[in-house]
C-alpha cells in the first residue's frame, strides 16, 4: 500500500496507549494528520511526538469511552483544540476470558460496556462533531473473536459481534451526513518486540491457522484503518475488514 494522505485530517484515536492505538498515532501524525489521542491511562511515551509534531497536531486527553459524560467532555476537547473532527479510530475493548460457568454478572457487563457501549458513546457524540464539518469517517476495531466462537471468549465475541452490527447500522444512519463507518477485523497481532520474542507454540499455531503462517504487526492493522479513514475510501462504508493474514478457521 502506498503513501496515503491523511493531511489536515483530525483524527481521534482511542485506547491510544495500546499497541495498536501507539503505533497508529505516529502513524497517522507521519501521513499528515492533526490526532487527538484518548486512553484510560495516564498520557505516557508521547514527548517524542510532541517534539517532532507539536501541540498543534498532537493532543492527549485522559478519558473513559465508558463513560457518557467524559465522552461528551472528550468531544468538547477536540472541538475547543482543533475545531473541527474528520475520522475517528475506536480501539477500546474489555475482555474478561473466561467460561460462562465461570464468568460473573460484572465481569459479562464489563465486556459488554468496554467492547460495544464504548463505540456506541464514541460513534454518536463524534459523528455529531463531525457533522458540522460537513462529514468523516469512523473506523471501529472488532476482531475474527466476533464470528469465530472460541471458548472462554462470551463477553468479548459477543461485543464484537455487536459492534459490527452497530458498524453496519451507523453506516445506515450516517450516510445521509457524508460520514462513513467502517470496521478493520484483525486476527491475531502484536508488538514488534513480542513477536521477537514469540513463544514457539504461538509460532506454530499461527502457522497453522493462517494463510500467510504468521500473527501481524500492529501497523499493518493501522494501515488498513488509514485507508478507510483517507479519501481513498470515499466510496466505502458499512463494510468490515478482515485483516487477518488469512484466517480459516
Ligand atoms: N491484539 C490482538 O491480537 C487483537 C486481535 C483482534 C482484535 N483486536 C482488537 O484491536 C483493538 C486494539 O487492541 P490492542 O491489542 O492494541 O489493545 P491493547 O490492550 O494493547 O490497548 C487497548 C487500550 O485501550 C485502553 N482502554 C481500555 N478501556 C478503555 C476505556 N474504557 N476508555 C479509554 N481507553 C481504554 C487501554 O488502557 C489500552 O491502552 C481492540 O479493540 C482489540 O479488541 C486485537
Amino acid at each position: 500500500m502506498g503513501e496515503l494522505q491523511l493531511s489536515n485530517k483530525v483524527i481521534l484515536i482511542t485506547g491510544a496507549l495500546g499497541t495498536a492505538g501507539s503505533r497508529a498515532v505516529a502513524l497517522f501524525l507521519q501521513r499528515g494528520a492533526k490526532v487527538a489521542a484518548c486512553d484510560l491511562k495516564p498520557v505516557a511515551g508521547f514527548d517524542d511526538l510532541l517534539g517532532r509534531f507539536g501541540e498543534d497536531a498532537l493532543l492527549y486527553q485522559q478519558a473513559d469511552c465508558c463513560d457518557e459524560q467524559a465522552v461528551q467532555q472528550l468531544i468538547g476537547c477536540i472541538r475547543q483544540h482543533f475545531g473541527r473532527l474528520d475520522g475517528v479510530y475506536h480501539n477500546v475493548y474489555t475482555n474478561h476470558a473466561e467460561a460462562i460457568a465461570a464468568q460473573s454478572l460484572q465481569n459479562w457487563e464489563e465486556c459488554l460496556r468496554g467492547t460495544l457501549t464504548s463505540a456506541f458513546l464514541v460513534i454518536k457524540y463524534a459523528a455529531a462533531l463531525m457533522g458540522e464539518n460537513g462529514g468523516g469517517s469512523i473506523v471501529s476495531t472488532s476482531s475474527v473473536l466476533g464470528t469465530i466462537p472460541r471458548p472462554h471468549n462470551a463477553g468479548y465475541g459477543a461485543g464484537k459481534a455487536g459492534l459490527e452490527q452497530l458498524t453496519r447500522i451507523a453506516a445506515y444512519e450516517y450516510a445521509s451526513r457524508n460520514i462513513r463507518v467502517n470496521a478493520v477485523v484483525p486476527g491475531d497481532f502484536k508488538s514488534e518486540q513480542w513477536l521477537a520474542n514469540m513463544p514457539e507454540s504461538h509460532r506454530k499455531n499461527m502457522q497453522e491457522i493462517t494463510l500467510l503462517g504468521r500473527s501481524g504487526a500492529p501497523n499493518e492493522i493501522n494501515e488498513v484503518a488509514a485507508f478507510l479513514l483517507s479519501d481513498a475510501a470515499s466510496y466505502v462504508t458499512g463494510s468490515l475488514y478482515p485483516v487477518t493474514g488469512g484466517i480459516l478457521h
